[in-house]
């Protein structure tokens, strides 16, 4: 049981369950306006239990209502990881062309932790229906066998999906979303980090050059050593059938650069990708401080590939933010905060020190060198070994732009640094016992800070 913490830590603008758990955000999906999302959720405590899928809706990816929950456990198992699509065509004949269907395929983790695929529909987009077929993707026996991310496949005109397999992810297709075929598969070669691959995700981002590029996602549980979990990412093209990893890397590329961003895949059916993860670790999640709830997504990030010195990169910026963003003015050395959500808007180099009546400190700064952000004295650390660990304590990142800008938020117990222009993004968690109230600058360079006030 998570113990009861001294604070309320629940986030502002950070989407939390209502009660209880989450981990992975799922079915992320657009439509009509609404931004739907479902979550990895048990409704009973707050850890992780018999997984359910919860869901919100957003019409601006900052607040969101909370519905009933989708997916409850059947004889099929849990309710693991998976996505949705807007189904506008018709093709599962689930819905009416008037009133297309919102189309769930996730994974069944049943007895003995077997996993296959299962798909479930909505005409409401609030109550969903599971298929009598289930499941459309038996397990053909690999123990690791989940997270389907199905998403509309321009090459051959019809769905596809990309699910975690063990030490690789396969390819299936299919044109009614309920018959599926295997169509390719993707590693273990070009892999560079250690871990079982989770939660993968495929798409495609334009360059600032106008270049367009398919991005593998992969989420990889590692070693305590490693940082415990952490997103990949791959970039190359997709044939129609799997993807093809055109961009040779001597490290492995990574989609945040913090302890707390993990699952994370794109809302489908958008023009553009948007990314959001469950900003938290299975290194210490069921024991954060945070009382009747426990953990959150990060904020929606809009990605775009930037071409560096040492390849394309993937690169960020916070969706959603711009009515705020305007109001932001500028503040020299020493500002009081009277608020507990805020962003700031940072050029040069700059140590920017957060902190509180109890001493406690959550440092971000920028040098010539590198980006370096520090939770060692932030607030609550006792809770869990690990999050007490140095190297769960503190990142250093070499600098990837010169004059890149950074751009960060905080709110209430989550921090997420864009830095060098959103080539560098790191999230952390953090629990000052009391809100800090004082922000410090040193350096040269800009900021500006604005509050988010709601
Ligand atoms: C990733 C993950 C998924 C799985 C889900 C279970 O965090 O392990 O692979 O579907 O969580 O809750």
């Amino acid at each position: 049981m998570s113990t009861k913490g001294s604070r309320n830590y629940r986030p502002n603008i950070h989407f939390t369950p209502p009660a209880m758990w989450t981990n992975d955000p799922n079915g992320m999906v657009y439509v009509n306006g609404i931004y739907h999302l479902f979550y990895q959720h048990y409704p009973e405590a707050p850890n992780w239990g018999p997984m359910h899928w919860g869901h919100a809706v957003s019409r601006d990816l900052l607040h969101w209502k909370h519905m009933p929950i989708a997916l409850y456990p059947d004889e099929l198992g849990m309710i693991f990881s998976g996505s949705c699509v807007y189904d506008r065509e018709n093709t599962s004949g689930y819905g009416t062309k008037e009133k297309p269907p919102i189309v769930a395929v996730y994974t069944n983790h049943g007895r003995h932790g077997l996993e296959q695929q299962s798909i479930a529909y909505s005409t409401d987009g609030i109550h969903f229906e599971k298929s009598y077929q289930n499941p459309v993707i038996p397990n053909p026996g690999i123990s690791d066998f989940r997270d389907p991310k199905a998403f509309y496949n321009p090459v051959k005109n019809c769905w596809s999906l990309v699910l975690a397999a063990g030490d690789r992810v396969h390819f299936y297709k299919s044109e009614d979303l309920k018959r599926w075929e295997k169509t390719g598969e993707f590693g273990p070669e070009g892999n560079l980090a250690s871990g079982v691959w989770e939660c993968p995700d495929l798409f495609q981002v334009e360059a600032e050059d106008g270049r367009k590029l398919w991005v593998l996602i992969v989420s990889m549980t590692t070693t305590t050593e490693d940082g415990r979990c952490r997103t990949q990412y791959f970039l190359g093209d997709f044939d129609g059938d799997k993807f093809i990893q055109q961009q040779k890397e001597e490290e492995p590329l990574w989609i945040d650069f913090g302890f707390d961003n993990y699952a994370g895949v794109t809302f489908q059916n958008l023009e553009e990708p948007l990314f959001l993860g469950w900003a938290m670790n299975w290194g210490y999640a069921n024991e954060t401080p945070t009382g009747e709830y426990c953990g959150q997504m990060t904020l929606a990030r809009s990605l775009r590939a930037v071409k560096t010195e040492k390849g394309y990169r993937l690169a960020a910026s916070f969706a959603g933010l711009e009515k705020y963003q305007h109001s932001a003015y500028p503040v020299n050395h020493m500002q009081r905060l009277c608020t507990d959500t805020f962003g700031m808007k940072v050029t040069g180099t700059k140590k920017i020190t957060l902190s509180n009546a109890h001493g406690q400190k959550l440092v971000i700064q920028v040098t010539e060198d590198e980006v370096f952000v520090d939770r060692t004295h932030a607030g609550e650390h006792a809770f869990h070994e690990q999050f007490q660990m140095p190297q769960y304590c503190s990142v250093r990142i070499p600098r990837m732009k010169q004059d890149g800008k950074m751009e960060l938020i905080f709110d209430v117990s989550v921090l997420e640094v864009l830095a060098d222009d959103g080539l560098i993004p790191v999230s952390m968690v953090a629990y000052p016992e009391a809100p800090y109230d004082q922000v410090l600058l040193e350096g040269s360079g800009n900021v500006e800070l604005y509050e988010i006030r709601e």
